[in-house]
């Protein structure tokens, strides 16, 4: 009796764990949704509403896109200027510099006033704290301040299991500045222990940059960490070697959406070279010919087979 009722717990045991295995399917790993600004169609980009939102939706990571103040502290932020998702012009009308020429076609046809930007890094994190940065969504959104990326880490590691996803935007600006951007980025890193295997078993990350110098640094400094490079065009072409060359230094690529629509035999040719396929980016305002941004999601997942996107809607990321 007692043997068979051994032997029935044991059998028990082996079938909650096939079960366990079979529902972590080795070999298809699950979807990943990244809530591109934190969840940014639903509360204003980089800002704790939408990365606590974002965390509310069930995402797998929260992205965070970088910059540095003029004392030296990474903030989240999409643009390296402040106008856009704050009230900068109000707060320090006299503080602008002027903005980089407009392209010479737009100078052709009339072209536009020269246009005036305010640097995120030619202001303290002290000015910057005094900025609104959720009216221009909603006046609801009237109290959101600036959130560091330390303020990031600690909010998105105090859910374990949920993922931080920095890319370091612009680092050639800040080093015409004289400011290593990765350095400041590896130091932080390293402090939080973000790159030891613990700490990316509870808290994952990866980090994603355009620039690739960027990402061929971060595979030496931070060897242990996953890095995707992001890519607004496929250049000369996603050739084999050249595949060869970035698994060699990525983890993964982050193409535009449309790269992939144009070739969609580039998910599957990355995945045979060993390469993560993220794509970017998935929103309502724009679900081009699909009927909704969770069917045009699906087709990227589950017809392309890619591994992962960034969304600004993740409640409607479509999970099997
Ligand atoms: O980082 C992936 C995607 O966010 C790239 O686009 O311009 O929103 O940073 P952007
Ligand atoms: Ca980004």
């Amino acid at each position: 009796m007692f043997t068979a009722m051994r032997t029935a717990g044991v059998l028990s045991a082996v079938f909650a764990g096939f079960t366990m295995v079979m529902a972590q399917a080795p070999g298809t790993p699950a979807k990943q949704a990244i809530a591109h600004r934190g969840a940014s169609g639903y509360a204003p980009e980089h800002t704790l509403a939408a990365y606590r939102l974002a965390m509310e939706q069930h995402v797998d990571f929260v992205e965070q896109d970088l910059a540095i103040s003029k004392d030296g502290v990474l903030i989240c932020l999409h643009d390296d200027s402040l106008e856009r998702t704050s009230n900068v012009e109000q707060v320090f009308p006299d503080r602008s510099t002027a903005a980089p020429a407009a392209p010479a076609g737009a100078q052709a046809r009339g072209g536009q006033a020269e246009r005036r930007r305010w640097l995120a890094n030619d202001f303290t994190l002290a000015e910057i704290r005094r900025l609104d940065f959720g009216s221009w969504f909603n006046p609801k959104f009237a109290d959101s301040r600036i959130v560091t990326w330390q303020e990031a880490v600690d909010l998105v590691r105090a859910r374990p299991g949920m993922g931080l996803y920095p890319e370091l935007k612009s680092p050639p600006l800040y080093t015409s500045r004289g400011i290593d951007m990765m350095k400041l980025f590896v130091e932080s890193v390293k402090k939080n222990g973000l790159d030891r295997p613990e700490s990316l078993k509870t808290t994952p990350m990866i980090i994603q940059s355009f620039d690739e110098p960027t990402v061929r640094r971060i595979a030496q400094e931070l060897p242990g960490v996953p890095r995707i490079l992001l890519m607004e065009s496929f250049g000369s072409g996603m050739t084999e070697a050249r595949l060869r060359d970035i698994k060699s230094f990525a983890t993964g690529i982050g193409p535009a959406k449309a790269l992939l629509e144009a070739q969609p035999d580039v998910v599957k040719r990355a995945q045979g070279a060993g390469l993560t396929v993220t794509a970017y980016t998935f929103r309502t305002a724009n679900a081009g010919r699909f009927a909704s941004v969770r069917d045009e999601m699906s087709h990227y997942l589950y017809t392309l087979g890619i591994d992962a996107l960034f969304t600004d809607n993740p409640d409607q990321f479509p999970r099997k």
